[in-house]
């Protein structure tokens, strides 16, 4: 990838994810783990149609990530409707015009609605009940216990269990308990409610390493997990949605101004944390993998503060960072942005236009997203009734 040609074209701020590397990404995955992904597709909507042939299904939590998979023409046997606040007209549809592959139930009000559509349209439909970890998501045991025993056998199909209770989980011990609770769990429905749980759709929430001082035996890691994962004796699937999509996405953002005063040099950047989220980048003290391209080469050496372009002084992206001296027009090019950045930013903050998208891929650069005037979303359109 030539950044430099890239940036000449399509100017900054833009996000750039590179097929090529998130291909090579999944297909590591799919190598060292022996059971089928399901792309969490909230981590980054642009590159779901590119991992068509990598994963097995799509977990899909709201009806706007329904809208993008379907525009798309993700199959409906590779769709899972998951997420809490499902809208029933939006529901109601799915199961009356489509043959989707399975919902998860995160309430008992969810199961009453997914029983009361699937008898109304007279349509068999697949569920995975989503145990809860203790927070606003899925459902108890008891609770699983009280749909196993009650549900209407003629339109519903329990397949199994959904479980996801956090993301970056660097520790292999926590997920290693939360497998053998599962497992405890699964042997009970079987044993004491003669209830095979057919399947476990688990995110074992799967680490990334954004920052340079981290140092992560990934290989060792997913071997390890690997190991857990076959103490499970039914069918398998991972959700993972960061670990898939960050390495593949770069973040292009330049320095438009430059000043200094007692509290040190601070360089702002056209970009900022409206577009940029590393997790865990507290105060912006950690320096994560970037590349600068400088416009001219310089050897005296400064410290800077990079701030962003939002009127908050939580927008900065590093903090006391000695970098070469800065100019106006310099590139930073951050690295591992393809999850969450593109999704989960602040991004209507000051109605700053939302950065270009740009797909890499067999060295060609495919627009898929111009630049967004967000001024018209925060704009009030008054009507006269
Ligand atoms: C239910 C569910 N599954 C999977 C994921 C993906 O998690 P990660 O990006 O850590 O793989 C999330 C993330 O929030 C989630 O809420």
């Amino acid at each position: 990838m030539n950044f430099e040609n890239i940036i000449i074209k399509y100017g900054t701020p833009a996000y750039i994810f590179n097929i090529d590397e998130l291909i090579k990404r999944v297909e590591y995955l799919n190598s060292k783990l022996s059971f089928p992904l399901v792309y969490a597709v909230k981590a980054n909507t642009f590159i779901i149609k590119e991992l068509e042939n990598y994963v097995e299904r799509y977990e899909i939590c709201s009806n706007g990530e329904y809208e993008i998979c379907d525009k798309l023409q993700i199959k409906d046997e590779m769709m899972v409707i998951s997420g809490v606040n499902k809208e029933e007209d939006k529901i109601a549809k799915m199961i009356k015009d489509k043959n989707i592959l399975k919902y998860t139930v995160e309430s008992l009000n969810q199961f009453a609605l997914l029983q009361r559509l699937a008898k109304e349209n007279k349509k068999i439909v697949h569920l995975l009940l989503r145990l809860t970890s203790g927070n606003q998501f899925g459902i108890t045991k008891e609770e699983v216990k009280k749909i196993i025993n009650d549900y209407d056998h003629e339109y519903i199909v329990i397949d199994g269990l959904e479980y996801f209770s956090g993301t970056q989980k660097h520790n292999l011990n926590i997920i290693e308990k939360e497998i053998n609770d599962l497992n405890n769990f699964i042997n009970e429905l079987e044993n004491d409610f003669n209830f095979p749980i057919k399947e476990i759709e688990y995110g074992p929430g799967l680490p990334v390493y954004y920052f340079q001082d981290n140092e992560f035996l990934e290989d060792e890691f997913l071997i390890k997990l690997n190991e857990l994962l076959k103490t499970f004796k039914i069918k398998v699937s991972l959700e993972i949605g960061r670990s898939i999509a960050s390495s593949c996405g770069y973040y292009l953002t330049r320095v438009v101004d430059l000043k200094s005063n007692q509290n040190g040099n601070f360089a702002i950047l056209d970009g900022g944390i409206n577009h940029l989220v590393y997790y865990g980048q507290m105060m912006a003290m950690k320096i994560p993998y970037f590349d600068l391209i400088s416009s001219k080469d310089c050897s005296e050496k400064k410290v800077y503060n990079l701030c962003g372009s939002l009127c908050t002084i939580n927008d900065i992206l590093v903090k006391n960072i000695e970098l070469k001296e800065l100019k106006i027009g310099d590139t930073f090019i951050f690295k591992n942005v393809g999850a969450y950045s593109v999704t989960e930013g602040i991004s209507l903050f000051l109605s700053r236009d939302l950065p270009k998208v740009i797909l890499y891929k067999n060295n060609k650069c495919y627009l898929v997203r111009d630049t967004y005037k967000t001024s018209n979303l925060n704009f009030p359109n008054v009507v006269e009734e």
